[in-house]
């Protein structure tokens, strides 16, 4: 019986290959699956249907171990993880464990391209620190073409020759040395430093202790950088065992350690504004209750279907003097940025306006206020994403889009998934 079923197991299987290869003999030895029977030794007393494949699920079990234990050996294993699973679900090689990709897809920038002007009537958000933050960023994060050094380095400098002058980018995405070199061949052609916006963001795993010093340190090293222009909190505690437990304390007690030690960093210039990520209005307080830095920005996923807990941490936000910043404008690299601009309210306002509908989408949340920080390694979808200062939309259109979030006929369209926070 036993037997029968092994064979049973071998034939679908090789019924499935007979797809494509001819006749059982053709089938490579490579692509064969492991024969149950050979690994027979190795049912350690199990009834023989169940022991047959211990040799596989051990395999399995250890390939998961040296996975964790590959992880666990990096400074941040949920940066690795990332890393890994975000190129590997696009189809390409992820670089932690291949390297550079054998040709980046963003394409090379011309040795003879100068930097463009700026966008005409761009915006700025004011932070409390006196610095204009650009209103218009390129994220860094969350695609293939944020994990790959050349390709970050091509997107950086197209961006910044476009008149881009924002970055956003984190410990958590692996990438400041390509970004530090997007930044400094940038300026080779002319563009000036104290033009470009630089965010980073530091992990909560270095909340404690003097690992936010190391971090602030660690950072300016990788991006080449004498100062960044916004660090953030990246996210008040982990989540679900992502973005690293703080180890040493309660996560608000880890937030106040790392607040205190970043706002002496402020006060030396090697920071200029200094903000948090992913916040609620709680933890915004506590901070802001400790009279040391101003919380600058609170970085939040924002988008015609923001969750009803973001929308208020937005209008807290921005009626308390708190810029902020959206991830994810068009819903995400990994969500459902393809269908939402299919809509038909924003279709029908971007071909009444002749614009495009991720023009629509940027332009709705610049008008309330909020930065935009769309990811892309596309130097057209760059230029189509600075260039939205030269339209705008009537209180009518803002509030056709405003009614999307609780429009029955796209309610699929819900935002990425992120629990409330503080
Ligand atoms: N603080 C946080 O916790 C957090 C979390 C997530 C993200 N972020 C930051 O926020 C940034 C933005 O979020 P995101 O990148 O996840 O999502 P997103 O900006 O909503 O969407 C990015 C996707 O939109 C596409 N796209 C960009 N411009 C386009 C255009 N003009 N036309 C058509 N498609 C366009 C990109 O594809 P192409 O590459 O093909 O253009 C990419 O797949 C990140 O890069 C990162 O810097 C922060």
């Amino acid at each position: 019986m036993a037997q029968s079923e092994g064979r049973r197991w071998r034939w679908r299987w090789r019924g499935k290959l007979e797809e494509v290869v001819e006749g059982e003999q053709a089938v490579s030895p490579r692509f064969r699956p492991p024969s149950c029977q050979r690994f027979q030794p190795l049912s350690f007393g199990l009834p023989e249907s169940m022991g047959k494949c211990s040799l596989c699920f051990a395999f399995v079990v250890a390939l998961l171990a040296a996975l964790a234990g590959w992880l666990g050996s990096a400074p941040i294993p949920e940066a690795r993880l990332f890393a890994t699973l975000i190129p590997l679900a696009n189809g390409y090689l992820p670089p932690p464990l291949f390297g550079a990709y054998a040709r980046s897809p963003v394409p090379e920038v011309p040795d003879d391209l100068q930097p463009a002007s700026r966008p005409a009537g761009e915006m700025f958000i004011q932070l409390p620190g006196g610095t204009a933050m650009p209103a218009s960023g390129l994220g860094l994060c969350c695609r293939p073409t944020a994990y790959d050094d050349e390709s970050v380095t091509r997107s950086v400098l197209w961006f910044l020759l476009k008149g881009g002058r924002h970055l956003d980018t984190a410990q958590m995405y692996l990438n400041h040395k390509a970004v530090g070199r997007g930044i400094a061949l940038a300026m080779a052609r002319g563009v000036p430093r104290e033009e470009i916006f630089v965010t980073t963001k530091i992990p909560p795993r270095f909340y404690a202790g003097q690992a936010p010093a190391a971090a602030v340190a660690e950072s300016l090293e990788e991006l080449g950088l004498e100062y960044v222009d916004l660090l953030l909190l990246h996210h008040p505690y982990a989540t679900a065992g992502f973005l690293g437990p703080c180890a040493n304390g309660t996560a608000a007690e880890c937030r106040v350690n790392a607040w205190t030690i970043l706002s002496s960093f402020r006060a030396r210039g090697v920071i200029k504004e200094l903000g948090v990520s992913n916040f609620g209005v709680k933890a915004i307080e506590e901070l802001q209750s400790l009279r040391l830095a101003p919380v600058a920005v609170n970085q939040i996923q924002y988008n015609p279907w923001a969750l009803d807990w973001q929308q208020e941490v937005v209008d807290y936000c921005v009626n308390n003097g708190v810029g902020i910043t959206a991830w994810a404008p068009f819903q995400g690299t990994m969500m459902q940025n393809a269908q939402a601009f299919t809509v038909e309210t924003l279709t029908k306002i971007a071909a009444a306006k002749g614009k495009t509908v991720p023009q629509i989408m940027l332009r709705w949340a610049l008008q309330k206020k909020v930065c935009v920080i769309p990811g892309t390694g596309n130097p057209s979808h760059m230029s189509e994403n600075l260039a939205v200062y030269e339209f705008s939309l009537s209180d009518e259109e803002m509030a056709l889009i405003d009614t999307l979030r609780t429009d029955p006929k796209v309610k699929n369209f819900v935002a990425m998934g992120f629990e409330k926070t503080e």
